[in-house]
């Protein structure tokens, strides 16, 4: 089944100002989608239409089949929930458990549900251990996973995290990334990982590059890493990894373009032995 479908959307902050027109887009159920993009290409934007914190001027936003309209917000944000780059401004509460419940409570579930839940969801990002922590004391790393637990607790179908990891040090990423791929394997939640991280990317099973609002490169993360000239023009730069190869290349070694790290070992190593 598709989980959320765009058809013809059609979007603008006002005349003159950023828009985008007669997009089309489909999320599969159970899929793991990368949106990558320059600043200001409208990924935030994407986001926001998919939970309806944004409706479309023109076109059809579908949620697991039923178009978004303002009479079935509440339970579209139910099914996707959205987890944005700071975590400080998504904290509500100064106790752990409190925070992740404050969702769960606004939809008015009973009090045994919301213990569960809360068990649930803490358990999902690694942090049950933290549960009566004082959310002030957490790391970035904890403190956005403890902003997934309490979008969790609301049991979506589909994750959206839009730059989840951006104000995160590279221990606070991977521990996001090692969240977020667990959920999609194990729990079948379907994700949209909006990143700048050209390495998260690679972890997903589909890629889209947006430019201006539209999407200009889709396909498997390495397929697009390949285009490595057309992904220059949307301002965006390979993996670490491809960007080393580069660099090797320039400076004369024989290795080849690859985005994996033991196949890169194996090349450097042959030709040192030449
Ligand atoms: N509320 C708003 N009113 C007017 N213009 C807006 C509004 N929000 C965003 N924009 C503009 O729309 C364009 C797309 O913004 P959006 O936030 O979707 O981009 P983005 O790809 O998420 O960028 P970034 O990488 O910086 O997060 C930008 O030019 C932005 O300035
Ligand atoms: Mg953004």
């Amino acid at each position: 089944m598709t989980a959320i479908s765009f058809q013809k959307v059609s979007f603008s902050y006002g005349e003159g100002n950023f828009s985008m027109k007669n997009f089309d887009l489909n999320v599969e159920e159970g899929e793991f989608l990368a949106v990558l993009g320059h600043n200001g290409s409208g990924k935030s934007t994407l986001a926001r239409l998919m939970n309806g914190l944004l409706l479309p001027d023109k076109g059809t936003v579908e949620v697991f089949g039923v178009p978004l309209t303002e009479k079935n917000l509440y339970d579209v944000r139910r099914r996707v929930g959205v987890v944005f780059q700071n975590p400080d401004n998504q904290t509500v509460s100064s106790i752990v458990e409190d925070d992740v419940a404050f969702g769960a409570e606004n939809i008015g579930l009973p009090r045994e549900e919301i213990g569960k839940r809360i068990s649930f969801a803490l358990k999902a990002v690694g942090m049950e251990g933290e549960r009566t922590a004082t959310v002030s004391r957490l790391s970035g790393g904890q403190k956005q996973r403890v902003a997934i637990a309490g979008v969790l607790a609301l049991k979506p179908d589909v994750l959206v995290l839009d730059e989840s990891t951006a104000m995160l040090d590279p221990r606070g990423r991977h521990e996001i990334m090692d969240v977020v791929c667990d959920l999609n394997r194990r729990e079948h939640i379907t994700v949209v990982l909006i990143t700048h991280f050209m390495e998260e990317a690679l972890l997903s099973d589909r890629a889209i590059v947006m430019n201006r609002g539209e999407i200009v490169m889709e396909g498997k993360p390495a397929d697009i890493f390949e285009r490595h000239e057309e992904l220059l023009t949307y301002n965006l730069t390979l993996p670490r990894i491809g960007e080393i190869c580069k660099r090797l290349q320039a400076g004369g070694m024989s290795v080849p373009d690859t985005l994996d790290a033991a196949t890169l070992a194996d090349a450097i190593e042959r030709e040192w032995n030449r």
